[in-house]
């Protein structure tokens, strides 16, 4: 891996950060978990995943605060825990793939980091999450047709996820690649902040 990410790219990327958070946004299964803590490594910075902190505040799995509390109970739990986050520096940042659909979420994640959306095809995200078991982690993929489920929801949350400083697609990368292709991509970025916005 070291190997594969050369010293200059990563002391530019590390420039590139400079005091903010990388932020890790995007649908379920695009591997924000697996390829933060592999790039908190790497940055030798601390890993954070919003929904392993909502599952420890809640002393619940994820399925259990959704059957418990409901998606509304879910998500103001979800909110609660990145304000929190929002208020360190220098993370590593894996967010759930509904947190962007708060503005107030999209703003604390903004004004603290570099927001880096993942996104594969509908096909290989099934994969990942366990194909027809895929409602068992995932409530929202409970369906009868989980595919379906999936293709539908990305499409109704692709402008949420244009909210992104990068966007990076892993349908055909392992994670190694994508952690490898994000640094050379946070090496080379741009800031573009501010210009259109009003
Ligand atoms: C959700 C994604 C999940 C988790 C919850 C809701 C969503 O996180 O936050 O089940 O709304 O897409 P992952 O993206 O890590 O699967």
């Amino acid at each position: 891996m070291h190997d594969a990410v050369p010293e200059d790219v990563m002391a530019r990327a590390c420039r590139v950060l400079g005091a903010r958070n990388l932020v890790l946004v995007g649908f379920m299964g695009v591997g924000k978990t697996r390829v933060g803590r592999l790039a908190a490594t790497l940055l030798h910075r601390p890993f954070i995943d919003t929904d392993a902190m909502i599952a420890r505040r809640a002393a619940m799995s994820i399925p259990d605060v959704f059957a418990q509390l409901g998606e509304e109970g879910f998500r103001g739990l979800e909110s609660q825990v990145v304000a929190e986050v929002s208020r360190h520096l220098g993370q590593v940042v894996a967010t759930g793939g509904g947190t962007l659909g708060r503005t107030e979420n999209v703003e604390r994640l903004r004004a603290s980091g570099l927001l880096v959306a993942l996104s594969a095809r509908s096909d290989i995200i099934l994969a990942r999450v366990g194909g027809a078991q895929a409602g068992r982690e995932r409530p929202l993929l409970r369906t009868e047709d989980p595919l379906e489920t999936i293709t539908q929801l990305r499409e109704k949350r692709a402008a949420m996820y244009q909210a992104a400083d990068l966007q990076l697609d892993t349908s055909d990368l392992d994670v190694i690649e994508v952690a490898s292709a994000l640094l050379f991509r946070l090496a080379d970025f741009q800031d573009r902040r501010g210009e259109g916005e009003a």
